[in-house]
């Protein structure tokens, strides 16, 4: 009986479908907001230095993540491949992620010295010299672009601001950090930062 009046009231089903869904999410949500496993940086992580935090920002808006991942899950084909499985704290300073779900390039999260800088510089503008077959296209318009030291400063601050460690003096050094850079040289020290500053769990 009442069952039935719940499913003729379109208002009351509503209200309860709602209510169903926010425990759900809930239960998901509250426990890791509480664990220190994935709120707590692991060992050794630290926040971005403003170059590499200038390159992630390029990686982000020329799309890397559409092709490339970077999670490594703890299978033994992934870990054989990539290197040690990811964990939650190695992501605290990454806002947001950039986990991606797709593959067509391979996983980046342990990339970092794999390669010279100057293979990742010709890579980047022309992916087929180094590798035939690659269909990873060419950035070459990205050793033009130079960076904005006052927008890095102003982000800096935006993340003090948000609660990650930086101190006021590595704020103040972070426009001559990045000052005549390109965005080129940040994606690279970006990327040649991916994974090495964590502790080898293998
Ligand atoms: C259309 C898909 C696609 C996009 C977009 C793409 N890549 Fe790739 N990437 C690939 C493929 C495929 C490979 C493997 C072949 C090769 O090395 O070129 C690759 C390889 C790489 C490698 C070498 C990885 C390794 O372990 O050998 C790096 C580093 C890389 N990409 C960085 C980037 C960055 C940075 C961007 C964004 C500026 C980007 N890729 C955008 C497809 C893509």
């Amino acid at each position: 009986m009442r069952h039935e009046s719940i499913e003729k009231s379109v208002n009351l089903m509503m209200v309860l479908i709602v209510v169903a869904i926010s425990i759900g999410g809930l239960v998901e949500l509250i426990p890791l907001m509480l664990s220190s496993d994935a709120t707590e940086p692991d060992e050794n992580i630290v926040p971005y230095s403003a170059l590499r935090l200038a390159g992630r920002d390029v990686y982000i808006s020329e799309g890397c993540y559409g092709c490339h991942s970077q999670q490594i899950r703890p299978f033994r084909s992934e870990t054989e491949r990539y290197g040690p499985f990811s964990t939650a704290g190695e992501f605290v300073y990454d806002r947001p992620f950039q986990f991606g779900s797709k593959r067509t390039g391979p996983d980046l999260s342990r990339v970092g010295g794999r390669y010279s800088d100057d293979w990742q510089r010709l890579h980047l503008i022309d992916p087929r010299a180094l590798v035939p077959e690659s269909n990873m296209p060419g950035y070459p318009w990205l050793a033009e672009r130079e960076l904005d030291p006052e927008l890095i400063t102003s982000k800096l601050r935006t993340l003090q601001f948000l609660g990650d460690p930086y101190s006021d003096e590595q704020i103040a050094a972070a426009a001559g950090d990045v000052e005549g850079k390109t965005e080129m040289d940040a994606l690279i020290a970006y990327l040649q930062s991916l994974g090495t500053n964590r502790r080898s769990r293998r």
